[in-house]
C-alpha cells in the first residue's frame, strides 16, 4: 500500500462508495472473496399487514421481556425508500427476550432469504444479541446456503428512517453484510470428490 499513489486510491474509494448494491466489492484473502452486500429491512410494526408479531409473552408477566418470543418475515429491499427500491428477499426468523439481569438482551437468530437478483434462493445466516436498542446491531454471520456455501462474517443493522402507511409506522434498518466467501466460483452441484465419513469406527 505503501507505494499506492493518493489518485489511485482516490479511484479506488469512489469506486467502493458508488458500486450498486449485491455486488463483490473486494477479494482480500488468497482463496477467499470478501463481500459486502447492503440491504434495507422494512419491518411493518402493526396493523392488518404487520411483518413481526409476539408469539408467546413473558410468563413473568407485566412489561417483563424476559421469556418473550417475537416472530418476523421483514421485506428486504435495494434502498430505504418503499416506492423507490426493488424487493430483494425477506429477513426472517425469531428474537427472544434472554436477559434476565442488565442489559435487557435479546438473542436473535435469522435467515437473510434472497428471492430476486444474482443471489436468488440463496441466504444468510444470521446469530446474535441485542445488548443496546440505540446502538447499530452486529451479529455473526455464520454460513448460508447456495451462492454463500461456506460464508462467514458478521453483519452490522442501523436504523436509517421510520415512515408511516395507512395504519402503521414502518422501521427502515440499513444491514451492512460482510461476507468471507471461501470458493466464489462454487457451482452449485457439489464437488464430485468428498470423503464419506463413517459415523461410527470401523
Ligand atoms: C427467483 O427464483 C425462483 C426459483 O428459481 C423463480 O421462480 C423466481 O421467478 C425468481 N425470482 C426472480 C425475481 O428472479
Ligand atoms: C425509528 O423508530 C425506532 C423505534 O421507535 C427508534 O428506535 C429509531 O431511533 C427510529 N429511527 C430513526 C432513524 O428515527
Amino acid at each position: 500500500m505503501a507505494s499506492c499513489s493518493p489518485l489511485l486510491l482516490l479511484a479506488v474509494l469512489l469506486a467502493v462508495s458508488s458500486s450498486p448494491s449485491l455486488v463483490p466489492v473486494a477479494a482480500q484473502y488468497p482463496g477467499d472473496w470478501l463481500t459486502h452486500i447492503t440491504v434495507y429491512m422494512h419491518e411493518t410494526v402493526s396493523g392488518r399487514h404487520a411483518t413481526m408479531l409476539r408469539s408467546v409473552q413473558s410468563p413473568l408477566g407485566g412489561n417483563s421481556m424476559f421469556g418473550t418470543v417475537n416472530v418476523l418475515d421483514n421485506e428486504l429491499r435495494d434502498g430505504p425508500d418503499r416506492w423507490a427500491s426493488n424487493l430483494v428477499g425477506r429477513f426472517q426468523g425469531l428474537f427472544v427476550g434472554s436477559g434476565v439481569v442488565s442489559p435487557p438482551g435479546l438473542m436473535t437468530s435469522m435467515n437473510v432469504v434472497f428471492t430476486a437478483g444474482k443471489y436468488n434462493g440463496s441466504t444468510l445466516a444470521l446469530l446474535g444479541p441485542v445488548l443496546d436498542f440505540e446502538a447499530p446491531v452486529e451479529r455473526s454471520l455464520v454460513g448460508g446456503t447456495g451462492r454463500f456455501r461456506m460464508a462467514r462474517g458478521y453483519s452490522v443493522m442501523t436504523s436509517v428512517r421510520n415512515y408511516t402507511t395507512p395504519d402503521s409506522v414502518v422501521l427502515v434498518d440499513k444491514i451492512d453484510l460482510y461476507a468471507k466467501i471461501r470458493y466464489q466460483e462454487i457451482t452449485l452441484t457439489p464437488p464430485e470428490k468428498f470423503t464419506r465419513e463413517s459415523l461410527f469406527d470401523e
